[in-house]
């Protein structure tokens, strides 16, 4: 700190330090171990903190500052960098046989020395590697071809789970060095790769083939902003520090990785023998589908790393570590047939039907074609013989034709809805055909199912069967009918007795209690995920202000970029959509939030309406003042309000106030309250 900083600067400059030590804490806590210890609102509310003590001072942002994880502009190209030690690909083996070799040559050029190996899972994605130095994040590069890449620092920046600086007390764990080194893999959840390429497709833009393309797609992106918005995370498996001895053992390697803040993959495990690997190969085959996020293979390490300059390396690889490679999820079928199935937001998607087929102990007769784009790229057409994957839990995807049938019959997209009717649109510059008929019933159905699922309302009962009945009779015609259902018109149905109409109507009943963000998820806003809807929530505490909230507005919310606004947009500003909210705010569900999540403070429990313009503050940050104080800031004067900020050219607001009687201040008074 130069001397010169006036006292009331320096009370600040430690408060921004506590803030952002507590951030970071928390991003740890999040990010790398998965277990949170306060809710995001309250995270939010500490990074909107920081955010405003560094917006008035300026001279006190440093680069790792866990504010500046996006920043800076787009890149015009990202500069060439030499990496200090090369980064190495490895050697790929296929089966036991190979495996063995390898072992065998490790233990010949051993010697006496005592081999065990660690195995760790082979994550698909790209190598990068971060340089620190005084323990701050200055570096993080790709591999390139090995000897060069390209220092792309703006986006591994946005990576939530690598620490932008290392405290004190786990940069003296690895001896203080000024700078040191780390490696590992930046990867995409297969959840997060899909939501992207559901993006891309509305957006008209080509699919991602894997997240293994799109998170090194993402990492080309110029823009920070952008690749703030694609959730990549990163695995560390390195460790170099320049002016040290490195730690004997790869395990102790890794474990050091952990303590000092970095994600590591817990799934490691020290193998001792031969049948050690073979039974941790075995055990992965099988788990790895259950991942978040894809694995291609095993990686063995020799654990002593002492012999590694002894064992040395080939031109490309080194002889201390391999990868085995688990043979793809794929294998060789018919198509019968490609027809279109329509989804909740009316998408024509063409599957495949399948001459059924056994892919690694799973009978698989149906594959996603994805649209239109996809089906011309692999010239697919019906007849075909094709190659078929499967990873995870996601539909099996088509991934080439492996022989054409010569009387192949080619799919269209039909003109007219497969279900209604209705007119099938293709829209300006998008990939999907979507019917055009808002009360198409499989679009209905498709709807219903989702606002009743798990994680949205949660109505136990209403399956797919029922919800068929409920269309097809004509009895349900928008989400809203299900909270005037009867139980007359419930035991008529096929397979409905008493007893389940009963049930039903009591989970129906019950789901009123909802809370907000589920409500929100439940609606089906295209983008608006179970955490977005959970966001906007705790933003806007209603539906209403929701509703209304401007693109700026949701620009405020955290993950919220221009796609997922104008989606939501889009949705509330259709007047049936509007109808169906109506419905359903007379059914009495909740558009509320409740205040379970505010915070504690001078102002709990009070509520504030803004009018006109503040000198000092604008609205929003006037908003987040009060909010931290524990107050609510809510759009409209009524009785219940108990303080009208009024600025300079206030509103009806101020007039209505003084109507009502409500308490009148300014902006200093406000400030006043918050002291
Ligand atoms: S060690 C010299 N460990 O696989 C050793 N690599 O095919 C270099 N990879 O370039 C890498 N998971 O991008 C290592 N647990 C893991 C890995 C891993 C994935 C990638 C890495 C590397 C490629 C080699």
């Amino acid at each position: 700190m130069p001397k010169s900083t006036p006292p009331e600067s320096q009370t600040v400059q430690k408060e921004i330090e506590k803030l952002r030590d507590e951030i970071r804490r928390h991003e740890y806590l999040y990010y790398v171990l998965n277990q949170p210890e306060i809710s995001d609102y309250e995270f939010d509310q500490l990074m909107h903190r920081l955010q405003e003590l560094e917006r008035q001072h300026p001279e006190l942002i440093t680069p790792d500052s866990p504010s500046q994880r996006v920043g800076g502009q787009p890149a015009e190209e990202f500069p060439k960098v030499r990496h200090a030690l090369p980064m190495l690909s490895l050697d790929n083996t296929y089966s036991v046989e190979e495996l063995r070799d390898f072992d065998r040559r490790v233990r010949e050029l051993a010697g006496r020395a005592k081999v065990e190996y660690v195995g760790e899972l082979k994550l698909d994605g790209l190598s990068m590697a971060l340089t620190y130095e005084n323990g701050v994040l200055t570096h993080g590069v790709t591999r390139g071809d090995g000897e060069v890449g390209e220092d792309v620092t703006t986006n591994v920046k946005t990576i939530r789970s690598v620490p932008l600086k290392l405290d004190a007390r786990k940069l003296a764990l690895i001896g203080n060095p000024a700078r040191f080194e780390v490696r590992g893999e930046v990867i995409m959840t297969r959840k997060a790769f899909e939501q992207l390429n559901a993006q891309r497709e509305a957006a008209g833009e080509p699919r991602f083939a894997n997240p293994r393309n799109s998170a090194a797609g993402s990492m080309r992106q110029l823009d920070p902003r952008i690749v703030a918005e694609r959730k990549l995370d990163m695995y560390l498996y390195y460790l170099q520090v320049q002016a040290a001895e490195p730690l004997p053992e790869h395990a102790r390697v890794l474990e050091m990785l952990a303590k000092l803040g970095f994600k590591v993959n817990p799934n490691w495990r020290l193998c001792g023998t031969f049948d050690a690997m073979l039974a941790y190969i075995e055990e992965w085959e099988k788990k790895r589908e259950k991942l978040e996020y894809e694995t291609d293979g095993i990686v063995f390490k020799v654990n002593n790393t002492r012999l590694w300059d002894e064992l040395g390396t080939t031109a490309k690889s080194p002889r201390w570590a391999v990868a085995y490679k688990y043979a793809p999820e794929q294998a060789s079928t018919r198509v019968l047939d490609i027809r279109p199935q329509v989804g909740r937001t009316g998408t024509l998607t063409p599957v495949a039907d399948l001459e059924p087929v056994d892919v690694s102990g799973v009978t698989v007769s149906h594959a996603t074609l994805h649209n239109m784009d996809e089906i011309e790229r692999l010239g697919v057409k019906i007849g075909d013989t094709v190659l078929i994957q499967r990873a995870g839990e996601v539909i099996p995807q088509v991934v080439k034709v492996v022989k054409s049938a010569p009387d192949g019959r080619e799919f269209r997209m039909p003109k007219k809805c497969p279900v209604c009717g209705g007119e099938v649109h293709r829209a300006e510059g998008e990939v999907a055909f979507r019917c055009v008929n808002a009360a198409c019933p499989a679009r209905l159905k498709e709807s219903l199912l989702y606002f009743a699922g798990r994680r949205a309302m949660n109505i136990d009962g209403l399956g797919e069967a029922l919800v068929d009945q409920l269309v097809d009779k004509g009895i349900v015609h928008d989400v809203a009918d299900l909270y005037s259902l009867t139980h007359e018109r419930l035991v008529n149905l096929e397979r409905m007795g008493d007893k389940s109409a009963q049930n039903l109507l009591e989970e129906i009943e019950n789901s009123k209690k909802t809370e907000l963000a589920r409500l929100i998820f439940a609606l089906g806003i295209r983008f608006v995920g179970e955490r977005t809807g959970q966001l906007l929530a705790e933003h806007f505490g209603s539906l209403d202000t929701l509703a209304k909230a401007s693109e700026e507005e949701l620009f405020e919310v955290e993950e919220v970029g221009p796609r997922v606004a104008e989606a939501i947009r889009e949705f509330f500003g259709e007047p049936r959509n509007m109808k169906v909210i109506e419905k359903l705010r007379k059914a009495g569900l909740q558009f509320e939030q409740k205040k379970t999540r505010k915070a504690e403070g001078k102002l709990s429990g009070k509520q504030f309406v803004l009018t006109g313009t503040l000198p000092h503050y604008s609205r929003d940050e006037a908003t987040r003042l009060i909010e931290e104080a524990g107050g609510r800031v809510i759009g409209s004067v009524s009785k219940k309000t108990d303080y009208v900020v009024a600025g300079a050219d206030p509103g009806s607001k101020l007039d209505k106030a003084k109507s009502l009687g409500v308490k009148t201040i300014d902006e200093a008074e406000l400030l006043k309250l918050l002291k």
